[in-house]
């Protein structure tokens, strides 16, 4: 692919090949967007729809040097960054802490907080130098309020949550912003990794007594990424359904 033009927006999406990501991904490309789609499963990426004018990027995002590998593929294909997603993650085992894995909460910080130490501190000074940027992180209304049964999961996202507002205040006045989204549960294939308890607790919580639903998110995603929000960043937008109380 050759360079693009400057004026040609263009973005990274983690965990694009499914879900929540391929959704965001999909919707930023229906904008104009050029995606590169970030994946450690690129197969569902085979048919890439409206995802047609990116490519795809196979990486662990948990590894510092898969994603150095990824971001260095993406500057040769794309020429700059304007607007990084993080949105790759995995949910964990749902059980109590004293039942817990030591590896397994290890994989789970390391997918799920790590990856974003590991995509920003590359992305953030591209974008700085440039003069302009976005990022937003997938968190998660338990990174707020914490959930029973999934500790890993929970403190990696208030861990974001921490990490977006402190690069957020080293970013401000260079033209980039950072902020989180924090989704209540949203039907995806994350889904198989917890139990129907656990679906229906999380759902009670909800006062408007649904699921959220993918483009809900990348709706917001796209709004977060816009000009129009200038002037808003280390935050977190709840997509709640009016569970968030703070
Ligand atoms: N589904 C929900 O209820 C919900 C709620 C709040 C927040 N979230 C967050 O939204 C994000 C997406 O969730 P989803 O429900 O679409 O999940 P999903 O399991 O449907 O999709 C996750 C995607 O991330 C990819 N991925 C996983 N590990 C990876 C790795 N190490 N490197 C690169 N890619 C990797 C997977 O292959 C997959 O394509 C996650 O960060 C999740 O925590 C989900």
């Amino acid at each position: 692919m050759n360079q693009l033009k400057s004026d040609t927006r263009t973005a990274i999406v983690t965990g694009a090949g499914r879900g929540i990501g391929r959704g965001i991904a999909e919707r930023l490309a229906r904008e104009g967007y050029r995606i590169a789609c970030w994946d450690i499963d690129c197969s569902p990426l085979d048919t890439l729809g409206d995802l047609h004018t990116g490519f795809v990027q196979p990486v662990d995002v948990a590894d510092a040097s898969s994603v150095e590998a990824a971001f260095a593929a993406t500057l040769e294909a794309f020429g700059h960054v304007d607007l990084l997603v993080n949105n790759a993650g995995i949910n964990g085992p749902v059980m109590p802490i004293w039942e817990y894995p030591v590896d397994t909460w290890n994989r789970v910080l390391a997918v799920d907080l790590n990856s974003v130490f590991h995509t920003c501190r590359l992305v953030a000074p591209h974008m700085r130098e440039r003069g302009n940027g976005r990022i937003v992180n997938v968190a998660s209304i338990v990174g707020k309020e914490g959930h029973p049964n999934i500790c890993a999961y929970a403190a990696a996202k208030a861990g974001v949550i921490g990490l977006t507002k402190s690069i957020a205040r080293e970013l401000a006045g260079s033209g980039v912003t950072a902020n989180c989204i924090a989704p209540a549960i949203t039907e995806t294939d994350l889904f198989r990794e917890m139990t129907k308890e656990h679906i229906e607790a999380s759902k009670a919580r909800i006062p408007m007594g649904r699921f959220l639903t993918i483009p809900e998110i990348a709706a917001m995603v796209a709004w977060i990424a816009s000009d129009e929000c200038s002037f808003t960043t280390g935050f977190t937008f709840d997509l709640s359904g009016g569970r968030a109380t703070y």
